[in-house]
């Protein structure tokens, strides 16, 4: 059976990052709510350990989150991180206080001692705090091992049981020696053996799919997103031809992209695809409308009457695959269920289709393991690394009215930025670039004339989870050179701008 470590999710913020901090040790963690899960389960699922997450409460309230404290007695090495560790010390007898005035939150220098826990972690060290209430007394069996200016129970272990609390938060990178704390209790503590490697991912769900679907014929929808790409790879490898993937243009992609599905996914990988070339049926709808939300829906619905039409022409088929990833399928510190979000590849898919099944073998995969599954695949980079993209396409990027003229102009112009953005070989990429083409028209003159044309948005981004973003600060030359070559090389483009809004309260999207 594969090797696992089980999140135990009390509802805080950091629980997807603590399962990611565990894979990146090629150990699999799985995220289950604290409610959707027994202790009898758990000792039963034969997990190598347990980590129990933060979470915004306080143990002494009846109706925050608790567990059946015969979790402590299954033999599991468990490690408490935050609420996790206040729940432990709750469970077994210590007592919590509320720290008041005197609660910890930032870098906080932290004391550590002898324990497998600490190994290669110096005895002073900085790590993230963020709590008001905290353990007073360990609960008996318990020693402190290591503390804080102001909390005298930073950490605490019942070796003998391999149970482990830390009241800092070993996964965020401010905790100096987070890593190391982490890799300690998988190795040293679970004795985990890091065997989950994303070759061997792709080899088993292959093989596992071949005996699953033998005989089947499967259907994927293609957006031109690594997700979707990384599923359909897998799947046909494992049906080869019983696989059909298509692809819908809605003539709203980027420079040259559906020519690089295609070429990838016919020439390169040999799979059978149906391109639908719709951009005329999209602008058709698309013509007088203005709204964003409008355009988005518009979008949403063409596409599942157009991949409906498709796949009525294909006969009989078994097999819908689409590419939902783990993030989609964990409704982040729910703490009541697991709730499964529908997922929108391109402008979602149709809800009642005569399917046997759907397939999602990316399910368990983070983006980042997802992207190391493509290359192992032999997708190229630029589909695996491409930037996110939003389903509606150039149609939020286009303000106003769509039009063929517009969206032409965007093209180009977003084709230069990008060029010269990759040219720079800048050391800090933007997680993010595109232009945008603004409805606002501008006095420019151009080889003596006046001129009146579109201007046109240039956007960079930083950041780490799209949730909040910083505008880059491109060097000017970068700047200088893109908005050069647009207003030179697009005649109706007469004016080129910044756009130097964070989000929030921006969004990265115009519209
Ligand atoms: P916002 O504009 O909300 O964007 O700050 C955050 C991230 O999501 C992408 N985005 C979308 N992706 N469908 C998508 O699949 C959409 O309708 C959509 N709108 C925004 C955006 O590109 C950014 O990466």
């Amino acid at each position: 059976m594969r090797e696992r470590v089980l999140v135990l999710d009390f509802g805080g913020q950091y629980n997807m990052l603590i399962a990611r901090r565990v894979r990146e040790n090629h150990v699999y963690a799985e995220i289950r709510a604290w409610n959707r899960i027994t202790a009898d389960q758990i000792a039963a699922a034969g997990y190598k350990g347990v980590i129990l997450t933060g979470g915004p409460n306080s143990v002494y309230d009846p109706a925050s989150p608790h567990f059946d404290a015969a979790l402590l007695n299954l033999g599991v090495p468990i490690l408490g991180i935050c609420y996790g560790h206040q729940l432990m010390a709750w469970m077994a007898g210590g007592e919590i206080a509320s720290a008041g005035s005197v609660s910890e939150y930032g870098k906080i220098g932290l004391t550590v001692s002898d324990s497998p826990l600490f190994a290669g972690v110096p005895a002073g060290s900085v790590c993230w705090m963020s709590h008001t209430d905290y353990v007073k007394t360990p609960p008996p069996g318990f020693s402190v091992i290591a503390s804080t200016a102001l909390c005298p129970c930073a950490a605490m272990a019942d070796e003998g049981r391999r149970l482990y609390g830390v009241q800092f938060h070993p996964e965020v990178t401010h905790t100096q020696y987070g890593r190391q704390i982490l890799h300690n209790f998988l190795f040293a503590i679970c004795g985990c053996a890091g065997d989950w490697t994303m070759e061997d991912f792709a080899a088993s769900t292959v093989e596992r799919l071949r005996g699953e679907l033998e005989g089947k014929r499967a259907l994927c929808a293609l957006s031109g997103g690594v997700d979707s790409a990384v599923a359909a790879a897998l799947l046909h490898k494992a049906v080869g031809d019983r696989l059909v993937c298509v692809f819908v243009d809605h003539g709203l992609l980027r420079k040259g992209e559906a020519d690089e599905v295609e070429r990838v996914f016919r020439g390169q990988l040999g799979m059978r695809l149906i391109r639908v070339d719709a951009e005329e049926r999209f602008l058709a709808r698309l013509a007088g409308v203005a709204e964003p939300e409008r355009k988005r829906r518009i979008i949403g619905e063409e596409f599942i009457r157009i991949f409906e039409e498709e796949a009525k022409k294909l006969g009989q088929i078994d097999v819908l695959v689409q590419g939902t990833i783990y993030p989609d399928v964990v409704e982040s510190g729910s703490g009541e269920a697991a709730l499964i979000k529908s997922h929108h590849n391109v402008g979602g898919l149709p809800e009642r289709m005569d399917f046997e099944r759907v397939v999602e073998p990316l399910r368990e995969l983070f983006k980042d393991e997802v992207r190391a599954v493509g290359l192992t695949l032999g997708l190229p980079e630029t589909l695996v690394y491409r930037q996110p993209f939003p389903g509606p396409g150039l149609a939020v990027r286009v303000l106003g009215e769509v039009t063929k003229e517009k969206l032409d102009t965007l093209r180009e112009a977003d084709a230069v930025f990008r060029e010269e953005i990759e040219k720079a070989g800048l050391s800090d990429r933007p997680s993010q670039y595109f232009a945008v083409l603004t409805d606002e028209r501008s006095v420019g003159v151009k080889g003596d004339m006046r001129s009146y044309g579109r201007t046109v948005a240039l956007r960079a981004v930083t950041t780490d989870d799209f949730m909040t973003a910083d505008w880059t600060r491109l060097p000017y030359e970068v700047l200088a050179a893109a908005s050069g070559r647009i207003t030179n090389e697009l005649r109706n483009v007469s004016r080129v701008v910044y756009d130097i809004s964070s989000k929030p309260p921006a969004t990265v999207e115009w519209e």
